[in-house]
């Protein structure tokens, strides 16, 4: 059988992975056992963060070996997170009912915190048995507001990631490993 090459752009393209697929899939498969030990016998309720959470969401609950609801949250946000003033709008709302349920909430990145924040303030509302949070990456050199996270893949210095899921203007999301906006848009 013929051996199908490499597209020798790949590189050029998207620069170089800082976190390539073989360690994302390591960690992530840990994530999902450890996931499966703490939720054994609750109401597991995966609720994954739009549009961001896609490509993490759909390897993590695959590595969760529990049985569980899959649901999303689709979100925008306007403004800047500098002053805090961001303004997160929820324009596609959970399809099941929490109260009573062991939520996890599925984040791409956590950075000012004001994203993840505002999204528990409003699912704890509904009062669910439990609330937590489960993110690929945090970048806590950014924080702005104080929120606890009970599962994170990697924490990560102060760049600008893109791919699995992240972009920069709506592009890379389908990259298939994270690597540095800067260093893409040098090369
Ligand atoms: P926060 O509200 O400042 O914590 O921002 C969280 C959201 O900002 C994430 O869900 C991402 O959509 C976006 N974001 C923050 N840092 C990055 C990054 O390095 N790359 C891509 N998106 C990011
Ligand atoms: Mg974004």
């Amino acid at each position: 059988m013929e051996q199908k090459k490499e597209p020798a752009t790949e590189q050029r393209i998207f620069g170089k992975p800082v976190i390539n697929q073989v360690v994302l899939q390591r960690r992530i498969q840990k994530l999902g056992h450890q996931i499966s030990q703490d939720y054994v016998r609750k109401d597991l309720i995966l609720v994954g963060v739009l549009k961001g959470a896609f490509a993490f969401y759909a390897d993590l609950a695959r590595a969760i070996s529990i049985p569980l609801t899959v649901d999303f949250l689709l979100v925008t946000s306007r403004g800047s997170s500098a002053r805090g003033r961001k303004q997160i709008k929820v324009v596609s709302d959970l399809t099941v009912d929490i109260k009573g349920r062991d939520v996890l909430l599925v984040e791409d990145i956590i950075d000012s915190g004001l994203t993840v924040k505002s999204l528990l303030k409003r699912l704890q509302a509904r009062e669910p048995n439990s609330l937590k949070v489960c993110a690929m990456l945090d970048k806590p050199s950014r924080r702005k507001v104080e929120v606890a996270i009970d599962y994170v893949g990697f924490t990560i210095p102060n760049k600008y990631v893109v791919g699995f899921g992240l972009d920069y203007e709506n592009n890379y999301r389908n990259l298939p490993y994270l690597a540095v906006l800067e260093q893409l848009q040098f090369e």
